[in-house]
């Protein structure tokens, strides 16, 4: 059994509550789908409006007490899956639903609890499991080859200097398992000595590339993002905020691709087919944080909320988004 009052200290300000709101109306009800429950600020906020329902995911098993709480609360109303959000269309049965909400990345419950090995200020293990994955970061550190290595640094975590950075975790290792947080960053930091500036951390980008691997997070955004598409009314909303260009990317191209007016036709879709499409006109509005909310809550900074709302097309899987994106999902899908 997890102590989970460790994690509890820390707390997660829900990014865009107002404009996620907003957007949802929860006011006139409904039943949402909060696939990344976390500190629970959104279920939270849609269930003061007394007539909808909220159904939460999260796979972190940190965060079960809250979600408990919540459920003492709304007995009737709210329920809760220790689940991947890959699986969004198994938490409702004959039922779709009117907005499907996921706000990506890591919670600061997460972030902020050191032995869970996600921040570079932790001296402890390296682990980066936000909870139901096959393997660790020290697994792939220490067993994946340089070739492998270098692959997940450059393309993930969009790494320069991932060749150089994997090879010195291969000489590293070598000499010592690399089991604890500071030993990669120290080895990052002298890959890196000549190079980089001090606005982001030098470690930033191969702690965002081993974490988005360890969790298998782009696989999980487009079968995710399949899936919420599948069980949604037509009118509800599937909304999306995004912390990193490669999720966005992904985004923006399923939101521009798949609804009606898709900007540049795909050479992989069949010509006036009008059924293909699952989403409404698609305006390609982003949202970003005020500068008020940056200044409470900095790691909104790099928030993008996109929405698109679903047509009356019946369901068909759109393979395309698969194909489009295959690159990142082979690379996530690569063993030792
Ligand atoms: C940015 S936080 C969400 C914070 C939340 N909106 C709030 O107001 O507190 C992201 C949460 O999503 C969870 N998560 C990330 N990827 C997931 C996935 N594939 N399936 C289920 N939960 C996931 C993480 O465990 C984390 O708790």
């Amino acid at each position: 059994m997890i102590n989970s009052n460790l994690s509890l200290e820390s707390h997660h300000f829900p990014v865009m509550l107002d404009e996620v709101v907003k957007i949802c109306s929860p006011e006139k009800g409904g039943v949402f789908i909060d696939c990344t429950f976390g500190g629970g600020g959104y279920s939270k906020k849609l269930l003061k409006f007394s007539k909808t329902q909220v159904i939460a995911l999260d796979r972190d098993e940190f965060i079960l007490k809250i979600a408990d709480e919540l459920k003492k609360k709304y007995p009737n109303r709210f329920s809760f899956f220790q689940k991947k959000f890959s699986e969004v269309d198994t938490v409702i049965k004959d039922q779709l639903v009117d907005g499907i909400i996921f706000d990506l990345g890591l919670s600061s419950i997460q972030l902020n609890n050191l032995k869970r090995g996600f921040s570079f200020k932790s001296k402890e293990k390296l682990d980066m499991s936000m909870g139901l994955t096959n393997i660790s970061a020290e697994e792939v550190i220490n067993n994946y080859s340089e070739q492998k290595l270098k692959l997940i640094l450059k393309i993930l975590g969009e790494e320069k200097d991932a060749s150089k950075i994997s090879r010195n975790i291969i000489k590293a290792r070598l000499i010592k398992k690399i089991t604890k947080v500071d030993q990669l960053v120290d080895i990052i930091e002298k890959s890196k000595k000549k190079n980089y500036t001090n606005k982001i951390n030098p470690s930033t980008k191969t702690f965002q590339a081993l974490r988005i691997f360890v969790n298998k997070e782009i696989t999980e955004l487009i079968k995710g993002i399949i899936n919420a598409t599948k069980v949604l009314k037509p009118g509800g909303k599937i909304l999306i905020i995004s912390f990193h260009s490669i999720e966005d990317k992904i985004v923006k191209y399923f939101f521009n691709n798949f609804s009606s007016n898709r900007s540049k036709p795909s050479r992989y879709f069949p010509e006036n087919d009008d059924n293909i499409f699952l989403l409404d006109k698609y305006k390609n509005k982003i949202f970003k944080p005020s500068v008020v909310e940056i200044i409470k809550n900095p790691p909104s900074r790099s928030a993008k909320l996109r929405y698109a709302i679903r047509n009356n097309n019946q369901f068909i899987y759109p393979e395309e988004l698969l194909n489009k994106f295959k690159k990142y999902l082979d690379l996530e899908g690569l063993n030792v």
